[in-house]
């Protein structure tokens, strides 16, 4: 098991591309996103081949659903070994206690996060789904659910992690996409954070896809955001 705060996103539609970056990738530097492209072309197979090659893998398919289903998805997800998983916080409490729950309380159990507001979600989509108040206000309050619920943490914007980091102790896992080391394309973001900036706002994890992955040598971009955090 790695102990880095760097989690590449593997975002790729076919297992054979997510291999071959992975080969150029240290396990004890980094941990590996996937996400439902590559599940769902790739299946389970690609999960457990990384695991085998001694990567910690987030499972980032966000389940929502009726709370046994999500709880079997989860049991599914621990069985393939993954390190982390997430479940979407608008499935409720009950939903993300019972998730809780089935994946239980050894030591090396997965960790289980929620996924509060997509930073897609603008105020105008946030209205039409019948949602009130303001949209901070919302992710504080499903962030606070999600713990209450037994949740290790969630995954949220740079932006936001100050205000949860002052809601939350430090135990409680904040994971943090959007971030662009100084220098690089912002590509489809907006509002980034410098992986320095993210961590002093509070941040336990970074989700870093391109700044690594489409860099020439991965590794080398690793190792200059490693080297900018230490
Ligand atoms: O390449 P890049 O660093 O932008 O990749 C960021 C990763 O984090 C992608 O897998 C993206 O889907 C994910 N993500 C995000 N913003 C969120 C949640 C997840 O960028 N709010």
């Amino acid at each position: 098991m790695s102990d880095s705060k760097i989690i590449v996103a593997l975002d790729y539609p076919t297992a054979n591309a997510a291999l071959m970056l992975a080969q150029q990738l240290d396990p004890q530097r980094c941990r590996l996103k996937i996400g439902k492209e590559l599940f769902t072309r790739s299946g389970p197979a690609v999960v457990e081949t990384l695991v085998k090659q001694g990567f910690d893998i987030f499972l980032d398919l966000k389940y929502h659903d009726i709370p046994h289903t999500v709880a079997k998805a989860c049991v599914a997800a621990a069985d393939l070994g993954v390190w982390m998983m997430n479940v979407h916080s608008l499935g409720g409490g009950a939903m993300m206690a019972a998730a809780r729950e089935a994946i239980g309380n050894a030591t090396d159990r997965p960790r289980l996060i929620a996924v509060t507001l997509l930073t897609s979600m603008d105020q105008n989509t946030f209205e039409q789904i019948g949602l009130q108040g303001t949209m901070t206000e919302t992710v504080l309050r499903l962030a606070k659910l999600a713990e209450q619920s037994g949740l290790d943490g969630v995954v949220c914007s740079a932006q936001e992690a100050t205000k949860l980091r002052i809601q939350h102790e430090q135990k409680f896992q904040l994971i943090t996409p959007g971030i662009r080391p100084i220098g690089s394309t912002q590509d489809d973001q907006h509002r980034t954070m410098t992986p320095t900036e993210a961590i002093a706002a509070g941040s336990s994890y970074l989700v870093i896809g391109r700044p690594i992955t489409a860099a020439s040598d991965p590794m080398a971009a690793l190792e200059s955001i490693e080297q900018s955090l230490a």
